[in-house]
């Protein structure tokens, strides 16, 4: 059985991809599974802590003892994060969030016309979670935990990414084929706005999620 360090405690992680609606059959998605979610959640339950998932279009099994919520697009994630982080002492954003959604959606399903060209889909900005969680704490002394999938300059960019969302702690994840998106391993660096970096080498997903809370464990007041 694993330390008890998070017992008494209240965390929130979200987990998956949302679905930006177009019409009635189409979304803009991505390809998180929710896998590395999940894992965050069945460490965070192992340890003791009390575990709010917020599960954007995931199909994977329930984790046992553990409050979980589903949701769809963006807009719903903000919601039901800003509703579980009022009383939560850690908030890990683990979900890929769209940046932006179709700016109106089509109640019919969108037709193609013969010798039309197609309509281009116009996109307004979704509400940065993240950094609003990370600037304005619901509740004094959270941690606060990002995400980033990169593909090019990984850490210049995560280091960017840590300053401009303000949170504790930024998970840098390269995207590659056996790592990631959708498959069961990863390997990242985790950035703490304390200038620490900690290396957590390939291996199931699982193991990152323990080294992410020990490293939220040891900013707990
Ligand atoms: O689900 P899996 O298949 O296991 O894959 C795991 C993962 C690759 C999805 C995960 O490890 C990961 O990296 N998640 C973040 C994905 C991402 O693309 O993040 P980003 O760089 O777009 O966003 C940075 C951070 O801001 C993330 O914590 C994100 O949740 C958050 N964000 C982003 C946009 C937005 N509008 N609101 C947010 O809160």
């Amino acid at each position: 059985r694993p330390a008890q360090d998070l017992a008494g405690r209240h965390v929130v992680v979200s987990a998956g991809g949302t679905r930006e609606p177009l019409d009635p059959v189409r979304f803009l998605g991505n390809r998180s599974s929710g896998k590395q979610g999940y894992a965050l959640a069945r460490s965070a339950a192992a340890r003791g802590a009390r575990v709010t998932l917020l599960a954007a279009n995931t199909a994977l099994p329930d984790p046992a003892g553990v409050d979980i919520v589903p949701v769809g697009t963006a807009v719903q994630l903000r919601e039901a994060v800003l509703k579980a982080a009022a009383d939560a002492d850690a908030v890990v954003m683990a979900a890929a969030v769209a940046d932006f959604r179709p700016e109106t959606y089509a109640t019919g399903k969108i037709k193609k016309k013969d010798g039309e060209a197609p309509a281009p889909i116009a996109l307004v900005r979704n509400p940065d979670i993240l950094a609003e969680i990370a600037g304005d704490r619901p509740r004094a002394g959270q941690v606060v935990v990002g995400f980033a999938a990169e593909t090019d300059d990984v850490l210049a960019n995560g280091r960017a990414k840590l300053a401009r969302k303000g949170c504790d702690l930024l998970v840098v994840n390269e995207v590659g084929e056996r790592k990631t998106f959708g498959s069961e391993q990863n390997e990242a660096i985790v950035l703490g706005a304390d200038g620490s970096e900690t290396p957590v080498p390939y291996g199931p997903k699982e193991d990152l999620a323990d080294t992410i809370w020990d490293l939220v464990v040891q900013r707990l007041v």
